[in-house]
């Protein structure tokens, strides 16, 4: 069992993210598997990652990919066993890797036991573990379509989903609710888990006034972030699951922190507050919404990117907390398509500068599955080729409703859909790019035979070992995980630069988010020509910069000043 304190190890770790049922399938049934993921323990342990989180894992009858559990103490059998899940966490902890699970307690499935009783009268002891509505008492919108509030006959009631109606939300101001969870907490970091992610985690206390939320993005219903983000509770209800349990386990906690600013993070993370360690945020996640939201052509300007990242930055430090920093994850496009260039002449360059870019500043950095070769979106070219609820809904509504053409929602969902990331991972030329013998539950992208792990582990100049690189550097470079971050040349559109800054070590980062060559003219922003360089992306780098550096095309270049 863990040690009782927080040591911590957290903050100098890497964390890399498997999508379970994208990984590696070892039975030829088209999912991946939790011994498909044992077998790669080998290939993670190369890159150098401390950390594996695991999306989740338990009985699920996969209307949201495994995010509606239907049993919390069990494995969903496409996935194994909890004997393949003893051997996997038992092999990872033997090669010194730790393992993390994703914890959906937000809603469960309605296939739970809980909701099969909770519907079926006013009663029975599990009615209240779920939260209903005699009428429909406001205009909120599902995240996946129609209305949050779904009507039961048996009943005559509705409850409440703040995701597909499968995903029946959980009521937390019950507190045999909250000390159900715990037991799932406790059973899994009795097993030696070293931590949770914690799925929409500021959404778990909703305002019982209920209020109608305003109507944006061109959706046909109502926000519910108005009454569920950051709720008169959660940070009562976090105190207690603290104290009560995570308090007693040497483990890491990210909370995912829809619709939550930087401000109202240092409550959740902040050092005296007892609650998480850090959260994801999605303020660079929206930066290049529009009217539509999400579903959007348009690119993330690097003067709000930099705002963002530097404004995280300065909060979490105030408030002694920790940054997550992240590119992509299973719900989002794919980092290189999104925030670099994904033509075959920028692919691997601009995959490097992005990775540099993010590993350089303060916080857990979290790589996605196949980032680290530099997979890209999958282009679907059909909706068939879809298999996510968020798309199927997306593509229903803009083509009805909103008025969309078939060809042009496609070409969003195909910039922004979750599925681009949720194709498998691409491990070598072989059929279904060595991911199944089987049929694959979903498309595998067709770059395969060039995008592949087992080409980028034979090859120096991979993005591969590029991120090794960048994972080794923070393991060895006490500055990467301490140092002082300061934002120079903040209005700069092409080049981000900033500097970390320890008692005794300097590191200064530009990195070009353009394919222009720039003629930069460092000595403007720094008074140092001693800088020696530690990490770039071209071979050719000088090795020292004087008052001006050409940067090229994406080139990612981190001195040591000393
Ligand atoms: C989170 C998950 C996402 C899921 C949703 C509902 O945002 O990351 O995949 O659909 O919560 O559980």
């Amino acid at each position: 069992m863990s040690k009782k304190t927080n040591t911590e190890w957290w903050k100098k770790s890497v964390v890399y993210q498997v999508y379970p049922k994208s990984f590696q399938d070892s039975n030829g049934d088209g999912y991946g598997d939790l011994n498909g993921i044992r077998q790669r323990l080998p290939y993670l342990k190369e890159l150098g990652i401390d950390v594996i989180w695991l999306n989740p894992i338990y009985a699920s009858p996969q209307v949201d990919n495994g995010y509606d559990i239907s049993d919390y103490r069990m494995i969903e059998p496409t996935f194994g066993t909890m004997e393949d899940f003893d051997a996997l966490l038992a092999e990872a902890h033997a090669m010194g890797l730790k393992i993390i699970l994703d914890l959906v307690v937000n809603h469960t499935s309605d296939q739970h036991k809980w909701f099969l009783e909770a519907k079926k009268s006013k009663d029975n002891p599990y009615h209240d573990y779920y939260i209903w509505k005699d009428e429909v008492p406001n205009n909120w919108g599902s995240s996946f379509g129609g209305s949050t509030w779904e009507y039961v006959p048996e009943v005559g009631q509705y409850y409440l989903h703040l995701f597909a109606k499968e995903q029946p939300d959980l009521n937390w101001d019950n507190p045999k609710v909250r000390q159900e969870v715990y037991d799932i907490l406790r059973f899994w970091l009795d097993k030696g888990i070293d931590g949770f992610r914690m799925d929409v985690i500021t959404l778990i206390s909703k305002d019982p006034a209920y209020p109608d939320g305003p109507v944006i993005q061109n959706k046909a219903y109502g926000s519910y972030y108005a009454g569920c983000a950051t709720g008169p509770h959660v940070h009562e209800y976090l105190q207690e699951m603290n104290r009560e349990v995570l308090s007693k386990y040497d483990i890491m906690t990210v909370g995912e922190a829809p619709h939550t600013s930087a401000d109202q993070a240092m409550d959740y993370t902040g050092a005296d507050r007892g609650e998480l360690n850090m959260v994801f945020h999605f303020d660079h996640m929206h930066l290049d919404y529009d009217e539509n939201g999400k579903y959007a052509r348009n690119r993330v300007k690097l003067t709000d990117l930099k705002k963002v990242f530097t404004e995280w930055d300065e909060k979490m430090r105030a408030c002694g907390g920790w940054n997550s920093l992240y590119w992509s994850n299973h719900d989002q496009a794919r980092a290189v398509t999104r925030f670099g260039d994904e033509s075959p002449e920028y692919r691997v360059i601009s995959a490097k500068m992005l990775g540099t870019a993010l590993h350089m500043l303060q916080g857990t950095p979290y790589i996605y599955e196949g980032e680290e070769i530099g997979m890209t979106n999958a282009f679907f070219d059909k909706i068939e080729d879809y298999r996510d609820v968020e798309a199927l809904d997306i593509f229903k509504d803009f083509t009805g409703r909103k008025g969309f053409s078939a060809k042009d929602t496609l070409e969003l969902l195909r910039l922004k859909s979750r599925d681009n990331s949720r194709t498998p991972m691409q491990w070598s030329t072989e059929k279904n790019a060595g991911f199944t013998d089987g049929e694959p539950w979903i498309a595998v992208n067709e770059n395969y035979k060039t995008i592949n792990a087992e080409a980028a582990v034979k090859d120096p100049e991979s993005v591969f070992f590029y991120y090794k690189k960048l994972v080794q550097l923070r393991h060895e470079m006490p500055v990467i995980t301490d140092g002082v971050y300061k934002l120079l040349d903040a209005d700069n559109e092409k080049v981000y630069t900033y500097l970390r800054k320890s008692e005794d070590e300097t590191l200064l980062v530009i990195c070009n988010f353009t394919k222009e060559t720039i003629d930069y003219p460092v000595g403007d922003f720094v008074n140092a020509d001693q800088g020696t360089l530690l990490i770039s992306n071209y071979d050719d780098a000088p090795q020292q910069y004087a008052d001006a550096i050409e940067l090229k095309p994406y080139g990612a270049y981190v001195y040591e000043i000393k």
